[in-house]
């Protein structure tokens, strides 16, 4: 059956304390909606409606950002989980299938648990996700009879005796979508929060002699985040499934409880990676590589047989082929180094190409920025570039060029050229000698 994806996202995030919508904070460095939408999306769904309200405007942005073609429905006043779901009616018109309604502030529900989900649709008319609690909190909780789920009731609203009910409701919910909307318009909001309630479609079905069941999964898919507190708690329990998943995608990590993935990092078997390495978005290592210790990547695309770091930072458009050495207190950013070109100590080359086999010498600058416009450094391969070379761009090194130390390069070299720029040396005979007698007759002096 078809499935639409209704994500909720427009509520303020009180317990946040943050001018940011509570479902644009990140984990793992994308917003908590973003991995809302990525487990909807592995049900292919027909359309996907995301609600806004708190912050619209930049919760639109995201959601766009990572599906343009999602449809973004405003609540412009937060009235309960119940009332943003209705805010979905129009963009759903004449769609026949089946909702899911997923909640923007719970990001790890895994695409299997919502394929078990859409398979229990087959035989009940509603159903929804639920898990046994640790600490139930304040979660709602399912209230069952026999077999059936019988209602949800708020935490706000439970008697000691529900409260006492461990299985608790994530928040997920499919239903047909026309009997969803149907549900929606009898929910009132005579309750301790004064909200309309999601959750109270549960009885208002059953009442209607429609069935509703329970798909179970782990606590820790449903986790939900309300504070700061739960956001640190979903970091680290992302954190802690991503290293290992990466251990059993055949990476070594000698300190795994230092690395830090980032929600789509890819890493190829095995790659090494040493302590106290970051991963930003985007970044792709192939098989082999080493990743060495206090590193720093994001954006970039690492091939086979590399090795960065230690102390390296990959900024965005960081394009290394294999055999690439990026070595020491190196940044590379926007750049392209060839097969087996080196980069091995205090550098900078942004906005620039790097030819095969080309060595980069210590301290090597592309000064690419003259205060408004980035330029473009082209170096060819087999290159010798001296230590602490300037590389005033725009400039190009033609294949097996070499520049002297200390050069400050504003002309193209040609291929096979040396390009020295910098004062030619004078040795003045005897000269120290004298001038240090001087200065310790003047200090013997004490002047
Ligand atoms: C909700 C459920 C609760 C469940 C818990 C799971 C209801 C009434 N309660 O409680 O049973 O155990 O989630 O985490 O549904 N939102 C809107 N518009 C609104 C209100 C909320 O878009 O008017 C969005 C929020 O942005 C959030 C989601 O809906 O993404 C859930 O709202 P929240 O207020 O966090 O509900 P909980 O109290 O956690
Ligand atoms: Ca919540």
């Amino acid at each position: 059956m078809a499935t639409a994806l209704i994500i909720l996202g427009a509520g303020m995030g009180t317990r946040m304390n943050s001018d940011l919508p509570k479902v644009l904070h990140a984990i793992a460095g994308a917003p908590m909606l973003v991995h809302a939408m990525k487990s909807g999306a592995a049900l292919d769904p027909e359309r996907t409606v995301v609600v806004a309200g708190h912050g619209a405007a930049q919760v639109e942005k995201a959601a766009k950002a990572y599906d343009p073609d999602v449809t973004v429905a405003i609540q412009s006043e937060q009235k309960g989980t119940a009332h943003a779901v209705g805010q979905a009616r129009d963009a759903l018109a004449g769609f026949d299938g089946d909702a899911l309604v997923l909640y923007g502030d719970t990001p790890f529900i895994r695409p299997e648990t919502l394929a078990a989900m859409t398979a229990a649709r087959l035989t009940h008319d509603v159903v929804v996700l639920g898990f046994e609690a640790a600490d139930p909190g304040r979660y709602g909780r399912l209230i069952m009879q026999d077999d059936q789920l019988d209602r949800i009731v708020e935490f706000k609203d439970a008697s000691d005796e529900e409260r006492a009910v461990t299985l608790c409701n994530s928040g997920v919910i499919a239903v047909k979508a026309k009997a969803l909307f149907d549900l929606i318009d009898a929910v009132g909001s005579d309750n301790a929060a004064g909200e309309y309630y999601l959750t109270d479609i549960i009885g208002i079905a059953r009442a209607r002699g429609m069935s509703a069941t329970v798909v179970r999964c782990d606590e820790a898919e449903t986790l939900g985040v309300n504070s700061r507190a739960e956001l640190a708690r979903a970091e680290a329990l992302f954190q802690q499934n991503a290293r290992h998943a990466a251990m059993d995608d055949g990476v070594t990590m000698t300190a795994p409880d230092t690395v830090f993935f980032a929600h789509d990092t890819v890493v190829g078997r095995d790659t090494i990676i040493e302590p106290n390495v970051v991963f930003g978005p985007d970044v792709t290592v192939e098989s082999g590589a080493t990743i060495r210790a206090f590193s720093h990547l994001e954006g970039c695309h690492v091939s086979r047989g590399s090795v960065i770091g230690p102390y390296a930072r990959l900024r965005p458009g960081a394009e290394l082929a294999e055999d690439v050495k990026v070595g020491n207190f190196v940044e590379i950013k926007n750049a392209r180094i060839d097969a087996g070109a080196k980069v091995n100590h205090l550098s900078y080359i942004g906005d620039a190409s790097i030819g095969a086999r080309s060595n980069i010498g210590a301290g090597t600058i592309t000064c690419n920025y003259d205060g408004v416009f980035k330029h473009q450094t082209t170096i060819g391969a087999d290159v010798f570039v001296g230590s602490n070379t300037m590389l005033v761009a725009p400039v190009s090194l033609g294949d097996a060029a070499m520049t002297g130390s200390g050069s400050v390069i504003t002309r193209d070299v040609p291929a096979g050229d040396l390009a020295v720029a910098r004062a030619r040396q004078d040795n003045k005979a005897g000269f120290a000698l004298r001038l240090f007698e001087k200065l310790k007759a003047r200090k013997a002096k004490g002047s």
